[in-house]
């Protein structure tokens, strides 16, 4: 995942102060000998409960707003306030020790206020009075409202490490504060709210891409993603092949696999596309990484590998020192042996087990369950029904399988519906998958990427998400 630095996100309306001092107060004083506080002094609290200070704060607008009171405890004992909004209980602050009476710190807590002068009072629930008022801040309406999607996102000047997007803005309640361009669910660029284009220069050539970008607003919300543009970065027009790979060495070896491992090549781009193990001259595997595991070999049989890398535009590398490997002897029974039905699985997502310890598995494209024995054998038991994709990374995700399986034969699924994503309950039973799913939770915020889905049951048998 591409790290990306966000702008300072401003708040909705810009928040205000209320000192203690200017509010109303009713038994307690106005003090200054603890340094350290805003405005022209504290509220020292009489130590009785009842003791309270009243500020009058001003909204432009109904709704929800944070308040940040300021404050100090010198003492290691709890100052709690009951908390009203216009006579209202809005519940109880805790105000614990904050070290020394010059040390301030902050509690939140955020409440319903109506458009105009609200009175918002905070009164000591214990002998000991509250803390030491500093300042209440306001700050403005907790967004929820997500943008909307940019739109007709564009790329021109496609060169082999850079192209320039240009889309329409997104449109937000409060404001557009960043844009993400996405390559798949990584960010490959941030820029701000009021840029409706901008050239990305840390492609790599001859690349296949898919590219949208999303907006945010200050408060977070994620937009729906822009339509996607696919493209292929032509080749930088280098010719020079990376160096052989080194040490190819077996790390290790079954009665019908041999996993290899070798050191990496260098290229003069600096970037090495994938290497290729071949068995004599037909290539077994394909990695980017630094090892390979070749299946379907026969046991007790001496195989020669060699494993040449390319660089992103399809130079290819000499050689690497070949290797001669042996597989051992029919296997003893025990291990699994999933290596070779396991790569047919269209996506593999998640998976749990029954209690006769057969896995159950999903698919998240094809939105089937699958039950792996633990011998390998692989069936397919059916679909989830109303899975849909995102062409992201939406799908049939979670699965979980009751903890009372032996009783109620169900297992719960979490999965992408057409409004939104979904967890649903099925069962497994007598070999057969239920047709039909019953929902538990709908509602769930969908998006292209990151949908979420871990789907587990705790130790005190409650479903977690
Ligand atoms: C001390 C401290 C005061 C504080 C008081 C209390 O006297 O100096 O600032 O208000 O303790 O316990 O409330």
């Amino acid at each position: 995942m591409t790290l990306a630095v966000l702008p300072a996100l401003p708040a909705g309306a810009a928040p205000t102060d209320h000192e203690s001092e200017t509010a109303t107060i009713s038994q307690g004083a106005v003090e200054k000998n603890h340094a350290g506080y805003s405005g022209t002094g504290f509220v020292n609290f009489d130590n009785v409960a009842g003791s309270y200070v009243e500020y009058t704060v001003n909204a432009a607008q109904a709704g929800t707003q944070t308040l940040t009171f300021r404050y100090a405890n010198g003492t290691t004992i709890d100052r709690p306030v009951s908390l009203t909004v216009n006579g209202t209980a809005a519940g109880t602050l805790s105000f614990p020790g904050t070290g020394a009476w010059t040390t301030w710190k902050t509690v939140t807590k955020d409440v319903a206020l109506a458009a105009g002068a609200n009175k918002i009072r905070t009164t000591a629930t214990t002998a000991n009075g509250g803390p030491n008022a500093d300042k209440l801040t306001v700050s403005g309406v907790v967004d929820t409202e997500a943008p909307t999607p940019p739109k007709n996102l564009a790329a021109k000047d496609i060169k082999a490490r850079s192209a320039t997007f240009t889309w329409e803005a997104a449109t937000d309640n409060v404001g557009v504060v960043r844009y993400d361009v996405m390559r798949g669910g990584n960010v490959l660029k941030t820029v701000e709210g009021n840029t409706l284009t901008t050239t990305v220069d840390n492609l790599q050539p001859n690349t296949a891409y898919d590219i949208s970008v999303g907006a945010f607003d200050a408060a977070g919300n994620p937009s729906q993603q822009s339509n996607v543009v696919q493209f292929t970065t032509p080749p930088s027009g280098d010719t020079t092949p990376p160096t052989a790979p080194g040490n190819l060495r077996s790390t290790s070896v079954t009665a019908n696999s041999v996993s290899l491992a070798w050191n990496a090549s260098t290229d003069n781009s600096g970037t090495i596309a994938g290497y290729d193990v071949y068995q004599g001259t037909a290539k077994v595997a394909t990695t980017p990484s630094l090892e390979a595991t070749v299946t379907g070999l026969t046991a007790n049989t001496s195989y020669t590998f060699t494993v040449k890398a390319r660089d992103l535009d399809g130079n290819t590398s000499a050689a690497s020192t070949a290797l001669t490997a042996k597989t051992s002897g029919a296997a003893g029974g025990g291990i699994p042996e999933y290596d070779k039905d396991i790569t047919k699985v269209d996506l593999a997502w998640s998976v749990d087990f029954l209690p006769d310890g057969t896995a159950l598995a999903t698919e998240r494209d094809r939105f089937e369950i699958l039950r792996i024995t633990p011998s390998g054998e692989k069936t397919t038991l059916g679909k989830v029904p109303g899975a849909v994709g995102t062409s992201g990374e939406g799908g049939l995700l979670g699965i979980a399988i009751s903890p009372d399986y032996a009783t109620d034969h169900a297992i719960y699924l979490y999965h992408t519906a057409s409004g939104d994503n979904r967890i649903v309950k099925m069962t497994y039973e007598n070999g057969k998958l239920s047709s039909a799913s019953t929902p538990v939770l709908t509602g769930i915020a969908k998006n292209r990427y990151h949908n979420g889905g871990r789907l587990r049951f705790g130790p005190d048998g409650k479903l977690y998400a």
